[in-house]
């Protein structure tokens, strides 16, 4: 049998999907689980640097829930790959203790990504969670449970990456070639700009457009996007470039002429916002009308999700415990001590 190599990656269950996640990692994944041994976690863990109250934690069950139809209407086929729950696999809490060992706390504070994500969640600087500095440290975990050779990823997301190469090319002078060095994959489109212009389209800054907005809703809110504020009238010639409604077309309107056609006559001034941000609408929604349409199906299917995260997390389980096995005896840590660790298994299994 062929050996594939390995994917890795997911989200933290912070619920629906944009266009952004799309573009920026979920397709790429669609196409490459066909190449790859895939996973995709859900990083529940993740949260909690951010989020302790036990009523966050048990409404992550309808978090994931969401996501994971977003996952399938997307085209993840959960034949070929294996969603799971983090939380669930012992191996990441062993592997990530391990790993801490293995990185310079210095190299963790000087993240931007770390100064962003305390921002976001208003944890002033001198509160800052231990576990929210070891953020990386447990994506690596994550990363090289399964031994991943390749991380699709948005562009936000790189330098966690880079943590991951580093961890794994210490453990392997160490101790010996275990973990293959993962390499990032960045979507085509690796952050896409929000509706309201102003930055990337995220939850928190509420410029999204989610995958299961309905057709009204992707309507009003193509209506009310950002455009040129200069451009009062559709007489004024202008500059199609850098204007999001634009960078949608060229991402989502399949319909290259059109598009063209659009653009010329914007910079004549011989067309107006309206009639840009319909076709805009009439092609986001030809592109998401499939997905919402999987999606429904899916949720209907009683029991169907909660059963794809738990075929998924068994699956992870048991070729995670297997990874720590491989660690742990290429450091002597369970080699030392053979005895303990066998008599411990008998003595649990029977
Ligand atoms: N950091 C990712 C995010 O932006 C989530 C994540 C956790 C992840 N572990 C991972 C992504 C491992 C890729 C690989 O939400």
């Amino acid at each position: 049998m062929e050996i594939k190599k390995v994917l890795l990656t997911g989200d933290r269950p912070t619920g629906k999907l944009h266009l952004g996640h799309f573009v920026g990692s979920l397709k790429n994944r669609v196409a490459m689980q066909e190449e790859y041994e895939s996973y995709f976690l859900l990083a529940d863990l993740h949260v909690l640097m951010t989020k302790r109250e036990k009523s966050d934690i048990l409404h992550m069950r309808e978090l994931c829930r969401e996501m994971v139809l977003d996952y399938l209407a997307c085209g993840i086929d959960p034949k070929k790959s294996t969603i799971y729950l983090q939380s669930a696999c012992p191996a990441v809490y062993q592997m990530n203790l391990i790993f801490e060992m293995l990185i310079s706390l210095n190299r963790l504070t000087g993240l931007p990504s770390l100064k962003e994500m305390a921002r976001n969640a208003h944890i002033p600087e001198e509160s800052v969670p231990f576990g929210l500095v070891g953020y990386p440290v447990l994506q690596s975990a994550d990363i090289l449970m399964p031994k991943a050779h390749v991380v699709p990823v948005g562009k936000d997301n790189e330098a966690h990456l880079e943590i991951a190469r580093l961890i794994a090319r210490r453990f392997n002078q160490l101790y010996g070639d275990v973990f293959p060095l993962p390499e990032v994959v960045i979507g085509e489109v690796p952050t896409l700009i929000g509706t309201d212009g102003q930055g990337k389209m995220s939850k928190s800054a509420g410029n999204c457009i989610y995958l299961c907005d309905d057709a009204a809703t992707v309507s009003k809110k193509v209506k009310q996007m950002y455009t040129d504020p200069k451009r009062v009238h559709a007489g004024i010639p202008a500059d199609p470039e850098g204007n999001p409604v634009f960078i949608y077309h060229d991402v989502f309107n399949p319909n290259k002429e059109e598009v063209e056609d659009l653009k010329s006559r914007y910079r004549l001034g011989k067309v107006g916002d309206v009639e840009v941000k319909d076709k805009l609408a009439s092609a986001l929604n030809a592109f998401l009308a499939p997905m919402r349409e999987k999606r429904a199906q899916f949720a209907m299917d009683k029991g169907y999700v909660e059963e794809v995260i738990y075929e998924g997390t068994l699956r992870m389980i048991k070729k995670s415990n297997e990874t720590v096995e491989e660690m742990t005896s290429a450091m002597g840590l369970s080699g030392n001590w053979k005895k303990i660790s066998r008599v411990a298994r008998e003595r649990c299994s029977s």
